[in-house]
């Protein structure tokens, strides 16, 4: 597989966790009890998934090689991309506050939790649409295919020191339970 090929993979498990969170967060604003697990499970794939496995593969990876190919082009859309990541950090942590306090979710959380759930998803439903159209497009153009495969293997390098062996597939098995709930 080719580098780019398995982020664009990624991008569309995650754009099924946003379907998800989406659904989610319109029943718990009208009312709705949600599974706290289920909240457990969203958030874990938050931070776990988006965050130290995929965002971390585009920092530490992708975006540097880019950058080394062609500076100057590339850097103003790739420090836009590293600050939405940091806001993405940002709302996945005030999600995690909402949800911190066990099983009952009082108003005020049920309130913060839709609010951030939204501000999350409009950001990353536009982060990644810029990377497939835009970033990922002019990688596929300008990285060599034994670039692109070299790449690949350093990503499953960090999906194992990162997440662990199984994780993915663990997530990815959660990920498809809650969509066959709730989607
Ligand atoms: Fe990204
Ligand atoms: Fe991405």
């Amino acid at each position: 597989m080719m580098g780019v090929e398995n982020l664009r993979h990624e991008h569309n498990e995650i754009t099924i966790m946003l379907d998800i969170l989406e659904k989610v967060c319109g029943l718990l604003d009208a009312g709705e009890e949600i599974v706290h697990e289920h909240l457990e499970q969203l958030h874990d794939f938050m931070v776990v998934f988006v965050d130290q496995c995929h965002h971390t593969k585009e920092e530490k990876l992708l975006f540097p090689t880019l950058e080394n190919i062609d500076g100057a082009e590339s850097k103003k859309m790739i420090d836009m991309l590293l600050s939405e990541h940091e806001t993405g950090r940002k709302y996945t942590k005030a999600i995690g506050e909402t949800i911190s306090g066990g099983g009952k979710i009082d108003p005020q959380d049920r309130a913060n939790l839709v609010k951030y759930g939204r501000y999350y998803i409009k950001l990353l439903v536009q982060h990644i649409d810029k990377e497939n159209n835009i970033l990922f497009t002019m990688a596929e153009k300008k990285l060599s295919q034994e670039q692109n495969r070299k790449l690949f293997a350093e990503f499953e390098i960090v999906e194992e020191e990162n997440i662990g062996i199984g994780k993915h597939e663990q997530l990815h098995g959660i990920l498809h339970r809650l969509a066959d709930i709730y989607l």
